[in-house]
C-alpha cells in the first residue's frame, strides 16, 4: 500500500495526487511514443505539443494578453534576481525593489551586485510582519524597473492587490510561492515569473511571463542563456530545456483548469487558509500569527509560547502524518505551507491537529 502524508512543505512541495498519477501511467510509454518524457528529444514532436499546450493553458487560465511571451527557463527564481537587472536596467540606471521579507532582501541584493538598486520601502525592523501601505513607498519615477515580491514565502505576507509604480515604471513580481493561486490583471505587469516548485510543478523550472516591448531593452552583449530576448526567439528551447519538470508544470495546468480555473483555486484557498487562521485567532493568543497584516493564504507563519512547545508541535504532527510545518529560523515557529494542491481534507486534519495539541498543552 502507497503512503501518502499530509506535505506542508514551503518548496518542492506537495503536487496533487491526479498528476502523479497521470505521469505513473505516461511513465513509460509517453503517447504511444514508447519512451518516457525524460528519454524524448527536446525537438521532437511530442515535446513541442507538450509546450504548446502548457502555454495555451497558463495564457487561458491568467488571460495573459498576445504581447506576452511565456518562457520555461533553468536557474530557479534565483537566476531571475540577476537576470532581471541584466536585462531591463540600462547602464546608470537604477530599479526600485519593495522589501518585504527574505526573497524580496535577495532580489534586491543581487540587483545591488550589479548596480544601483534602491529599496522603496524595507519593514525588516519589524522583521516583515506587514506589507508597506502605498503611501509609505518611496518610488523613483525614474527608476527601470519596480519589483516586488507578490507572496514572501518566510515570512508569510502577501499582496493582494499590487503596488501602483510611478506612470511608466514597469512593474515586475516574483510570484514564486502563490503563482496560479488566484486570478491576477496580467496587463499591469511587465514581468511575472515563478519557481515552479510550489504551486506549478516540480523543482527546476521556472516560469516567466514577460510583455514583449521589454524585450527590446536587452542589451545586445548578454550570454545566450542569460538573454530573455534570445530566449524568447527560441521559445525557450535556446539549449536543453528541463523537459520533464516543463512536462509535469502542464499536467499540473491542466489539474487546475479541471478544477474552474483559477476563480475557483482562489475561493478553494481562501477557505483553506481561513480555516488555519481561525484556528490561530480562536486560541486565546496560544497560537501567535507572525503576521499582523496581509496574511498569506499560502504560507500560514505562527508561534507557539515556547520554542520547547514547537518543538514537540513539529514532532508530535509529524507522528500524526503531517509533516514539513517546522518554521525558517529567521522567523522560528511553525510555518504550514498550504498550496494548491493540498485539499481540504488536509487542512482540516491541520486545524483538527492544532486544535487537539493546545487542549493537551494549553
Ligand atoms: C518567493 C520566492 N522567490 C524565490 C525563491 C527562490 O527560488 P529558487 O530556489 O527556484 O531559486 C523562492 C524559494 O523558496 C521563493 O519562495
Amino acid at each position: 500500500m502507497t503512503k501518502r502524508v499530509h506535505n506542508f512543505n514551503p518548496g518542492p512541495a506537495a503536487l496533487p495526487l491526479e498528476v502523479l498519477q497521470q505521469a505513473q501511467a505516461e511513465m513509460l510509454d509517453f503517447k504511444g511514443s514508447g519512451m518516457s518524457v525524460m528519454e524524448i528529444s527536446h525537438r521532437s514532436k511530442e515535446f513541442e505539443a507538450i509546450v504548446a499546450e502548457a502555454q495555451a493553458d497558463l495564457r487561458h487560465l491568467l488571460g495573459i494578453p498576445e504581447n506576452y511571451k511565456i518562457l520555461f527557463l533553468q536557474g530557479g527564481a534565483s537566476l531571475q534576481f540577476a537576470m532581471i537587472p541584466m536585462n531591463f536596467r540600462p547602464a546608470g540606471a537604477s530599479a526600485d525593489y519593495i522589501v518585504t521579507g527574505a526573497w524580496s532582501k535577495k532580489a534586491f541584493k543581487e540587483s545591488q551586485k550589479l548596480g544601483t538598486a534602491k529599496a522603496a520601502a524595507s519593514l525588516e525592523a519589524d522583521n516583515f510582519n506587514r506589507l508597506p501601505a502605498q503611501s509609505e513607498l518611496k518610488l523613483d519615477p525614474a527608476a527601470a524597473y519596480l519589483h516586488f515580491t507578490s507572496n514572501e514565502t518566510i515570512h508569510g505576507v502577501e499582496y493582494f492587490t499590487e503596488p501602483l509604480p510611478p506612470a511608466g515604471v514597469p512593474l515586475i513580481c516574483d510570484a514564486s510561492s502563490d503563482f496560479i493561486s488566484r486570478p491576477v490583471d496580467v496587463s499591469k505587469y511587465a514581468m511575472i515569473y515563478a519557481g515552479a516548485q510550489k504551486n506549478a510543478g516540480p523543482a527546476g523550472v521556472v516560469v516567466c511571463i514577460v510583455r514583449e516591448d521589454m524585450l527590446e531593452k536587452v542589451p545586445t552583449n548578454l550570454p545566450n542563456l542569460l538573454d530573455y530576448k534570445a530566449l524568447a526567439e527560441e521559445n525557450s528551447l535556446l539549449n536543453t530545456p528541463p523537459c520533464w519538470s516543463i512536462y509535469i508544470v502542464g499536467l499540473v495546468l491542466r489539474w487546475v483548469k479541471g478544477l474552474g480555473g483559477l476563480a475557483a483555486i482562489e475561493k478553494r484557498n481562501q477557505a483553506k487558509a481561513g480555516l488555519v487562521y481561525q484556528v490561530i485567532d480562536q486560541s486565546g493568543g496560544f497560537y501567535k500569527g507572525h503576521a499582523l497584516a496581509d496574511r498569506s493564504r499560502m504560507n500560514i507563519t505562527f508561534r507557539l509560547p515556547a520554542e520547547a512547545l514547537e518543538e514537540q508541535f513539529a514532532a508530535d504532527a509529524k507522528k500524526a502524518g503531517l509533516i514539513g510545518l517546522k518554521g525558517h529560523r529567521s522567523v522560528g515557529g511553525m510555518r504550514a505551507s498550504i498550496y494548491n494542491a493540498l485539499d481540504l481534507s488536509a487542512i482540516e486534519a491541520l486545524a483538527a491537529f492544532m486544535k487537539e495539541f493546545q487542549q493537551k498543552n494549553g
